[in-house]
């Protein structure tokens, strides 16, 4: 039987384990029409947990969008994406598409492109009216049209952007103030969700950007031990094989609740384990999850200087409280010159944190990588 445990985000209607809390405090966010800040550490299940929000909203009748923000890297490009996201939901949605007919005719600042498709028979896109028109006025007009239909059709709405931290890539932009300044205006809910945690939080809690205080704080958590123990029995047996509840505790325990890593080291075990999955699995599992996962790490430690390897190759075998005390620096020949700004750089990639008083490695399984497991 086909493999049960998906390495990407899920889809709205697969198996999905838990985030029931989250998904009513959501919902209940979203109806309210407050802005939230969906952050994480990588891969914990943001984008999966969205796009089942959005689809639960998107049944109670929400006007329901969603843009990812990543890898956009100039205000056209974010322009076009909001507005590409935009008229794909006015597409997909029938009883919407008489009310974005009308929206239509406001619609100035980009005009959908359709084009035959051998799959779905035509693919659409959307390109700027304009040529000429500088992108962040493209943001400007497209983020005023979208209060517009929101207000005059009174629909309930549920914005989201995700990657959102992006934006700040773009050095020396005014963009932050334009999309606050829409978004204050707009009767919906916006959420913005990111994984680079120290970047997106200071865009919303720092005094002097325009996104100050401006939507509550929602951090995701791993799943919950009992719940991933039964997801997975669950899950293996609906492919076939049967996973005995003290070795999904195992499993569970070893990816200490990550959910990717709960999904790929699961994915590794039913690859190779019998109609009865055994605790030795888990070991061989491991190994083979890392011998796929080194090539992303191999990437990740490629773009880092040399002081910033030795400062993540000493916490994953020794987290510690102080970074620069002279003890622990001699303990794992680290050079003073450059630490600070290493420790720095290294919690703006999200690849360490402090984390009850102790800054360790973000991601375990990295973690475990890097002290050579
Ligand atoms: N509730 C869940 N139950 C089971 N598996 C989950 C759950 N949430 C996420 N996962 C798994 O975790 C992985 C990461 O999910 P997803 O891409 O949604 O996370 P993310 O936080 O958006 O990641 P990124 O920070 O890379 O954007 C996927 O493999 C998915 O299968
Ligand atoms: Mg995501």
């Amino acid at each position: 039987m086909a493999n049960p445990f998906i390495l990407r985000v899920i889809p709205p209607f697969f198996p999905f384990c838990n985030r029931t809390i989250e998904l009513q405090q959501l919902g209940s966010h979203a109806d309210n029409k407050a802005n939230v800040v969906l952050f994480s550490p990588r891969r914990y299940g943001k984008t999966s947990l969205i796009r089942k929000l959005q689809s639960d909203l998107s049944d109670k009748g929400f006007f329901t969008v969603y843009v990812d923000f990543f890898v956009a890297t100039s205000e056209n490009e974010i322009a076009r994406r909001i507005s590409q996201s935009i008229y794909s939901v006015l597409h997909e949605r029938e009883s919407l598409l008489d009310k974005g007919v009308r929206f239509l005719k406001t619609f100035k600042t980009f005009r959908p492109v359709f084009k035959p498709s051998p799959e779905s028979g035509f693919s659409f896109s959307v390109e700027p009216v304009s040529s000429v028109m500088p992108g962040i006025d493209l943001i400007e007009n497209v983020m005023e049209e979208l209060g517009v239909f929101i207000h005059r059709e009174s629909i309930n709405a549920h914005i989201v952007f995700d990657e959102f931290q992006e934006i700040s890539e773009l050095k020396k932009s005014p963009i932050e103030g334009v999309l606050r300044k829409h978004i204050q205006e707009q009767q919906a809910s916006y959420f913005f969700v990111g994984s680079r945690r120290r970047i997106l939080l200071d865009m919303f809690n720092r005094k002097n950007r325009p996104f100050y205080q401006s939507a509550i704080m929602y951090p995701l958590r791993p799943l919950p031990d009992k719940e991933l123990v039964s997801f997975l029995v669950d899950r293996f047996k609906e492919g076939g094989k049967s996973c005995p509840i003290r070795v999904a505790e195992k499993i569970s325990e070893k990816v200490s609740q990550y959910p990717y890593y709960a999904q790929a080291l699961a994915y590794n075990i039913f690859e190779i384990s019998e109609d009865i999955v055994s605790e030795d699995d888990i070991q061989t599992g491991f190994n083979n999850m890392l011998a796929s996962e080194r090539y992303g790490y191999e990437a990740v430690v490629q773009g880092l200087t040399g002081p910033q390897i030795a400062l993540l190759k000493a916490l994953a075998v020794d987290p510690v409280s102080k970074i620069l005390s002279t003890e622990y620096m001699n303990r794992h020949r680290l050079s003073a010159g450059g630490i600070q700004y290493a420790r720095n750089k290294l919690e703006k990639l999200d690849l360490i944190e402090k984390h009850n008083n102790t800054w360790k490695i973000v991601d375990p399984v990295f973690g475990c990588w890097l002290a050579g497991y």
